[in-house]
């Protein structure tokens, strides 16, 4: 809070072996009354403040131990101001499809803001698990790989009840070319390069030429060389013109 946040988030939902070993993340679904103690420390400390504390977690620590329900009520009855919920167990990890029973279980069980998560992968979804779940939202992420237009996509559906139109070729190629630089600004040379190469996998879908492309983004060795060839090959594929909708949504 000193820092500048202006809300925390806890998160209780990651699954990674180094986390849950040391009894983070979603090994923390195993200790409701931990659960609880955490969350009324963190909620007291950011009251003064005024700043809300939020949580993000999963169904459960298993699917023979859904405990999302529960963990629901003591996250409400320890001042958490709204929850983000992946529709998975710890189990799980990403595998499988995400149920929503679960989420929309939790909804009903409590009266802060629940958001629903989990391979919510295009708009139209985003429509119908918040009419199934009964959530005031949604929350993405891998379906935002490659595609971060998503976010506009539902956002529209969701407003105006409709799908916006899909962006043109330029205006996605200016959306990847300023990720980049955004990615190199941040990151750094070293880093950038690296983490730029990892959208640059995601975003090379969208090409025509993908399968020629791909090698040459992977093997530049600097930022300048990346961006300059990533430049070329989304510069002809907008030069290529706009044959309808320019990608599969995830
Ligand atoms: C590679 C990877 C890294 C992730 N890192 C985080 C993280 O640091 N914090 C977090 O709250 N969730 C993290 N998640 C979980 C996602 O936020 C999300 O809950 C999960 O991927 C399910 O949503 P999806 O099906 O839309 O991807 C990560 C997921 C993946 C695949």
């Amino acid at each position: 809070m000193e820092l500048g946040a202006q809300i925390i988030d806890i998160n209780m939902g990651c699954p990674a072996k180094k986390v849950c070993n040391r009894l983070c993340g979603s090994a923390l679904l195993q200790d409701e009354s931990l659960v609880g103690r955490i969350l009324e420390a963190v909620v007291k400390a950011a009251e003064p403040a005024g700043v809300p504390v939020t949580l993000k977690t999963r169904t459960g620590w298993n699917r023979e131990n859904r405990n999302g329900v529960r963990v629901a009520r003591i996250a409400e009855a320890s001042g958490i101001a709204a929850l983000a919920i992946h529709g998975r167990t710890r189990a799980d990890f990403y595998e499988g499809e995400a149920e929503y029973e679960t989420i929309r279980d939790i909804r009903a069980a409590v009266s802060i803001p629940v958001i629903a998560n989990g391979d919510i992968t295009h708009a139209d979804k985003a429509r119908e698990v918040m009419a199934f779940t009964g959530t005031v939202g949604v929350m993405v992420g891998r379906a935002s790989h490659g595609s971060p237009w998503i976010f506009r996509d539902i956002n529209g559906l969701l407003t105006t009840g409709r799908v916006p139109p899909p962006l043109p070729r330029a205006e996605l190629r200016d959306i990847v070319l300023g990720h980049l630089q955004a990615i190199y600004a941040f990151h750094g040379e070293e880093s950038g390069l690296r983490i730029a190469r990892k959208h640059l996998g995601w975003y090379s879908r969208l090409l025509d030429a993908a399968p020629q492309a791909r090698p040459h983004l992977m093997a530049a060795e600097s930022t300048s060389l990346q961006f300059a060839c990533a430049s070329e090959y989304f510069d002809a594929w907008v030069g290529a013109g706009d044959g309808g909708r320019p990608i599969e949504q995830c």
